[in-house]
């Protein structure tokens, strides 16, 4: 940050912010953390999750999709938006069925560090336990849509970097879910290389590229270095 750069303040920290910058692009581009799920700077904005809603001089937005404007108040860690951030993460939990313990992606699940930063230790909904059936169609990908938290990455990741489509969403309330688009509905029909960015963007344990699970041992997985204890 140099002495000229424009800056908003987060949490009572200045953030230096560029042209095109949402507040959270400029956060972390800062190193400064703004909880979220459905964002990566490496595709548009969907604003799905709404896990990174912030305070922008007092009215919530959310900070993947909302310019950062020079001089703006913006908070992030206030006790009310962590009981939201809370409630929101325990919904997409009963919502689904998330069983981390003998999930390929723990350790490495964007989903299971949300909650552990969260605090969270219980579910506060009743489990929903919808069914499900996994698609193991694809010789090179595994959709696993009990895990899948709709947060559209793959969907933009495939037709803004891919060039595809293969992914969208369908469906209302709790029968939303993720589309695949074959004459079959099924992965293995579709055009999904596992060499697509789609393929690999997941944040969850939903997309996964077969064969490699549990490749890196516990202890060096992307979370494990980071103690999220209170
Ligand atoms: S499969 Fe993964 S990337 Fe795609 S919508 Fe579901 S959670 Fe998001
Ligand atoms: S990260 Fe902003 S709404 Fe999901």
């Amino acid at each position: 940050m140099s002495a000229v750069d424009p800056t908003f303040d987060l949490d009572g920290q200045p953030v230096a912010l560029q042209p095109g910058d949402t507040i959270l692009s400029a956060a972390a581009r800062a190193g400064l953390d703004i909880p979220h799920l459905c964002w990566s700077e490496e595709v548009s904005g969907s604003a799905s999750c709404r896990l990174c809603t912030v305070l922008a001089e007092g009215r919530p937005v959310a900070a993947c999709v909302t310019p950062a404007v020079a001089g703006q108040k913006v908070e992030c860690r206030t006790p009310s938006l962590a009981t939201q951030r809370l409630r929101l993460l325990q919904m997409l939990f009963v919502e689904g069925n998330h069983f981390c313990p003998g999930c390929e992606k723990s350790g490495n699940c964007l989903l299971q560090v949300q909650a552990e930063r969260a605090g969270m230790t219980d579910l506060n909904f009743e489990v929903l336990n919808p069914e499900r059936p996994v698609d193991a169609s694809h010789p090179d990908v595994l959709f696993e849509p009990n895990r899948c938290i709709l947060c559209q990455l793959c969907v933009r990741a495939s037709d803004e970097i891919d060039g595809k489509r293969v992914f969208a969403i369908g469906g209302h309330g709790i029968a939303t879910r993720l589309l695949i688009d074959s004459p079959s509905g099924r992965l293995g029909d579709s055009a999904l290389s596992v060499d697509d960015r789609a393929a690999h963007i997941c944040p969850v344990g939903a997309l996964l590229p077969k064969r490699v699970g549990f490749a890196v041992p516990i202890g060096q997985r992307r979370f494990d270095t980071e103690d999220t204890r209170g």
